[in-house]
């Protein structure tokens, strides 16, 4: 879809983004989205195949295993992590986007060649779990807004990932499937919660029984995807909608993320207390009052997120 030097539509310039631990074929097919911003800002974990870029108050890892369909292996799900947590801890970061790179795939699942290794049975499988989990734990307690840009495949581990995102934007491309039954393995309690959350018991039955595959016009019409965009233009959709987000009131979007989550929660588990205190941070904020003046002197409020 696009060349490997990236075009920022919004100001019409090029970046170029080459880690050094990337192979010719990964830089061929890499489509990093587009932040016109210094390399320096750069960084990339697991032999490069996960990639993490911060610039304009926006954070991007990006899935890079190509060849593989961006298929995740427990070193990928590791780096994937500690991106997380640098993204999470970084005060310029305001909001997170997760995409895959190359044109066939947001992520193909988790690698199943690590299979034979590291989960052919129960008992293998627990430390393969434990790990993997405890990364997408990150993501699911993440503290900024983040959304799963989604283009071509998104199976298995990647539907984990994109419904673990707050935000889901996909290509028309997108093919979206739980193939768990094809494989004879149980898919768990977290993703299946959030399917269910997402499109309703029995639409997740459907998934789930048949291990079919849904583009992303179903994806859509069933509520597991928010919206969705020519496949050309998915990029610099995505990145408008992380830049509005960026420039909002962080503390009135932590208010909102926090109490959807509860929303989600059993009521017997609700976090009411969580509620009203971001409600009380919120109306004692700096970004209150300059949200306040900004308006009654018609100009754009430059919040701080305090
Ligand atoms: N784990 C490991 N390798 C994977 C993979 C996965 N989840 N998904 C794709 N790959 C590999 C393929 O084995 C293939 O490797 P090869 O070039 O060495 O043969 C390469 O990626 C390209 O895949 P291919 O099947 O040729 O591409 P495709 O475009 O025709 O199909 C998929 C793409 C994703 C539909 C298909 O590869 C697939 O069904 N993958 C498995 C998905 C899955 O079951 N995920 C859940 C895991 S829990």
């Amino acid at each position: 879809m696009l060349d490997y030097g990236v075009r920022d539509d919004r100001r019409g310039r090029l970046t170029d983004f080459r880690p050094s631990s990337m192979t010719k074929a990964q830089i061929t097919e890499l489509e990093s989205p587009m932040l016109d911003i210094s390399k320096s800002n750069d960084k990339s974990y697991a032999d490069g195949k996960i990639l993490q870029r911060v610039g304009d108050g926006v954070g991007v890892v990006t899935f890079n295993n190509p060849e593989k369909r961006n298929a995740m292996s427990l070193e990928m799900w590791e780096g994937f992590g500690q991106a997380l947590i640098e993204l999470r801890e970084n005060p310029q970061v305001r909001v997170v986007i997760l995409t895959g790179a190359g044109d066939k795939a947001f992520v193909s699942g988790a690698d199943i060649s690590q299979f034979e290794k590291s989960r052919h049975n129960a008992e293998a499988s627990e430390e393969y779990s434990r790990k993997s989990a405890a990364q997408r734990a990150l993501l699911a307690d993440y503290p900024k807004p983040t959304i799963a840009c989604i283009r071509g495949y998104c199976l298995g581990g990647g539907m984990q990932v994109a419904m673990l995102a707050d935000i889901r934007i996909a290509a028309e491309d997108g093919q979206f499937g739980i193939p768990a039954a094809k494989l004879g393995i149980a898919y768990g309690y977290d993703g299946l919660r959030n399917l269910v959350s997402l499109v309703g018991p029995s639409w997740a039955r459907l998934i789930m029984y048949t291990g079919m595959r849904i583009d992303s016009k179903e994806a859509l019409r069933i509520g597991l995807v928010d919206r969705v965009i020519p496949t050309e233009e998915l990029l610099g959709a995505t990145m408008e909608l992380a830049t509005t987000i960026s420039t909002n009131a962080p503390l009135a979007i932590k208010a909102a993320k926090i109490t959807i989550a509860q929303v989600l929660e059993d009521p017997a588990d609700r976090d009411m207390e969580a509620i009203r205190q971001i409600g009380i941070d919120c109306m004692n904020s700096e970004d209150f009052r300059e949200g306040r003046q900004a308006f009654m002197e018609k100009r754009k409020p430059q919040f701080k997120g305090r």
